[in-house]
């Protein structure tokens, strides 16, 4: 056991990604329900956690007193299970992305706003060291001004996410890191994709263009078998080349290369730890509603530019 706190989290989904919600709530101390449509998955995690678990959100609303949800299903289901959970005055935490639309997302956050409760949304690269020790870096001004990023975020599909192709799923993590990194909203959004082995798109293209022609690259796959999670950033005083997988992060610049050792942590245990402390009243959302809304309005916009072959631009 990590923490002790009196914040009560139930957790809605508990599949491929839910259990690691599960395993670091139960760590934290404030996994007190779940609920999950598989029955024998309830039970699995019952006995394993040794918490009620139920078939129906509903059920779980009704008979649990509890805090704040965290939101793990599939990302059709966001909106309906949000607002049932918002609706219930309840601090959700929805996985990323947001919801399947913006015109979703636009109504839980007047759901959240109404009923004066946390809405956030799961972009976990926020809280993975090395993207904090950059965006250190970048505030100190010690390596200058960011100017271009270029991701690369590439695996094989593994045939479990249906509802949303790749840049719903997957490319959202680098749209929301992108905004994170140069602190703007893009202006112009242009992508090009493909599918080969999904129902949906499973590779794209797609170029953010911000204000003073600062840009961002993502490239993202789920076709190639290797699994990369890369980031380089091109800034005026040098480059910070990052892997999200084993959080290391290479500067060069003017001086030499530097790689500082910095001690492996799990990010979700991060994010949900940061979670609770906004439930407790103890800080504000790093991602804000509004963050999880614009990152699903960019994805849409790439979306739309992928299928008409023409930039889209926003104004967020
Ligand atoms: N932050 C990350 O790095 C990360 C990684 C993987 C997945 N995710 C997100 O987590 C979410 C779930 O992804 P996954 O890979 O775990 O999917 P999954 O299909 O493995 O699991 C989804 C679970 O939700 C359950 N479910 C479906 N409808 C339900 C309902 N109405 N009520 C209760 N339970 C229901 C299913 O039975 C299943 O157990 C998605 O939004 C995905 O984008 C985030």
């Amino acid at each position: 056991m990590i923490d002790v706190s009196n914040v009560k989290i139930g957790v809605i989904g508990v599949g491929g990604w839910g259990k690691n919600h599960l395993r670091v709530l139960n760590e934290l101390g404030c996994l007190t329900a779940f609920c999950d449509v598989n029955a024998d998955r309830v039970k699995m995690y019952e006995k394993k956690y040794g918490v009620k678990g139920y078939c129906s959100v509903d059920e779980m609303l009704q008979k649990e007193s509890l805090n704040a949800v965290t939101v793990c299903t599939p990302t059709i289901t966001h909106s309906e299970i949000s607002k049932k959970t918002l609706n219930a005055g309840l601090h959700t935490f929805v996985e990323k992305p947001l919801t399947l639309s913006s015109k979703d997302g636009e109504e839980l956050l007047e759901i959240a706003e109404k009923q004066g409760v946390i809405l956030t949304a799961g972009y976990i690269e926020r809280f993975n060291p090395a993207i904090s020790t950059l965006k250190d870096l970048i505030l100190s001004g010690k390596i200058g001004e960011p100017l271009l990023l270029e991701f690369h975020r590439e695996s094989k599909w593994l045939g479990n996410v249906r509802d949303v192709g790749i840049i719903l799923d997957t490319a959202v993590h680098d749209i929301d890191t992108a905004r994170w990194i140069f602190n703007l909203e893009p202006k112009v959004v242009f992508a090009r994709t493909g599918h080969i082995i999904s129902p949906n798109e499973d590779f794209a293209a797609i170029i953010l263009g911000f204000d003073q022609k600062k840009t961002a690259f993502i490239a993202s796959n789920w076709v190639t078998p290797k699994k990369v999670r890369r980031l380089v950033t091109v800034c005026t005083g040098g480059i910070a080349t990052i892997d999200f997988i084993t959080q290391e992060i290479q500067i060069d610049d003017a001086e030499g290369t530097i790689i500082p050792r910095k001690e492996w942590k799990e990010p979700l245990l991060l994010e949900l730890k940061h979670f609770i402390e906004c439930v407790e009243g103890k800080q504000t959302p790093i991602v804000s509603a509004v963050d999880a809304l614009n990152n699903t309005k960019v994805a849409e916009a790439a979306l739309i530019s992928s299928r008409h072959g023409v930039p889209i631009y926003l104004e967020l």
